[in-house]
């Protein structure tokens, strides 16, 4: 479903290999987590639904992180390099803070280890870039944590635009609306940082989702304020985008407004976001129109026509965890059987969307995504 047969076939069993151990076809895969905190005991949580993997340790500094791995009952270091030196996983979830992640991911490269990074990929593009392209001179698969990917309901559609039911796509409008209380940003002070506003922490998946359901985006221009709480980032965003395909986009960011459009809030895909049965995506085409996530599919019932009635079909699609699918999906990469469904060089595209918008938003100029040097492998 999520990809074809790897490239990377021999990354582990080369380790396994190595270091004296069996395969992975036939026993479980051995992850392991760097960063306990929010997000990682998401995986964590993922990773015990999942079967065929199994954690075997976690890497965090903190108290927390330590006292998390007793009540796991799974083995803590203080460390990513004596994890990685202790256990040698099979493959390693980075969950820290988004500026240690190309380190920690060219820890995990050299090592020869598989990594599911966090989204955002890194603190910079062409950071990010230079990770991406060693991982691909070393042929080590990279994964990047755009797990909305992973849900059936985007599937859906994305089958549903490519197989052209809605026409042509000429506009897409999304918004990521929500309140975080200030409660958020003190647990975790590197959240009020430079680099960590809502457009690179939250609109980063947006972003993603947008390239995967309507194709590459080649430009932007965006308007920021900052924040009202004094923090080093902006508080609100928007931004318009022209896509290959010739669409053009707008969307938009907050998270000091109060609303339920965002997905977060409409798309259940974590509880702890009271649901709505909002929409937040509208995708527009020439012969209908998607709305999600409630995935309805608007249509004229007789000719294209603003005055012959319109109505809509709420299409039927599965439900499952995306975190859950995703963990499902890094095993199959670690086993050699299917190529990265979002690898370290999507990451990056969209990671260069998000930094167009941040350089517009600081000129007011229509801003190209430009290129990076890494390929698709
Ligand atoms: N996919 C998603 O929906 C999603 C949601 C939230 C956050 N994120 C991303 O996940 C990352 C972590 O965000 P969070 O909100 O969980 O942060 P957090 O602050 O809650 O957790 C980070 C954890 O990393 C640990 N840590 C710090 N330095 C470390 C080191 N050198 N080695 C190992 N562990 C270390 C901290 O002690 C902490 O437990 C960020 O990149 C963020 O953008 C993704």
């Amino acid at each position: 479903m999520l990809g074809q047969s790897s490239g990377f076939v021999s990354v582990v069993a080369r380790n396994r290999c190595a270091a004296g151990g069996g395969m992975v076809d036939g026993r479980d895969v051995r992850l392991a987590i760097a960063g306990v905190g929010l997000v990682g005991k998401r995986h964590a949580d993922a990773m015990f639904k999942t079967d065929g993997v199994r954690l075997v340790g976690v890497a965090d500094p903190s108290d927390e992180g330590r006292q998390y791995a007793q009540v796991q009952d799974t083995r803590h270091y203080e460390t990513l390099a004596e994890l990685l030196e202790g256990e040698l996983p099979d493959g390693v979830i980075l969950a820290t803070p988004t500026p240690l992640h190309v380190e920690q991911a060219l820890a995990c490269v050299e090592a020869g280890v598989p990594a599911l990074i966090e989204k955002p990929l890194a603190d910079s593009a062409d950071a990010g870039d230079a990770l991406v392209r060693r991982a691909a001179e070393r042929r080590i698969p990279l994964l990047v944590g755009h797990h909305r990917r992973y849900n059936p309901l985007i599937q859906r559609a994305r089958a549903v635009i490519e197989s052209g039911e809605i026409g042509e796509v000429r506009a897409v409008q999304a918004s990521c609306w929500f309140y975080k209380p200030d409660g958020y940003f003190d647990v975790a002070p590197w959240r009020k940082r430079r680099g960590a506003g809502p457009i690179s922490v939250n609109l980063v998946h947006d972003i993603d989702l947008m390239r995967h359901l309507c194709g590459e985006i080649l430009s932007v221009q965006a308007q920021a304020s900052p924040s009202l709480r004094g923090y080093e980032n902006e508080d609100v965003a928007a931004a318009l985008f022209r896509f290959e395909g010739g669409a053009i986009g707008t969307i938009s960011v907050s998270d000091s407004v109060v609303a339920p459009w965002s997905w977060e809030m409409t798309s259940q895909e974590n509880p702890i976001y009271p649901a709505t049965s909002e929409s937040c995506y509208l995708i527009g085409g020439s012969q209908g129109s998607l709305s999600l996530p409630d995935l309805r599919m608007w249509t004229h019932r007789g000719a294209r026509d603003w005055w012959q009635p319109i109505s809509a079909t709420s299409l039927l699609r599965n439900a499952s965890d995306p975190l859950i699918n995703q963990i499902a999906h890094f095993a199959e990469v670690i086993r050699g059987r299917a190529k990265p469904l979002v690898s370290g060089l999507e990451g990056l595209r969209t990671l260069r969307v998000v930094e167009a918008i941040q350089r517009s938003a600081e000129t007011g100029r229509w801003t190209d995504v430009g290129t990076s040097q890494s390929r698709e492998d």
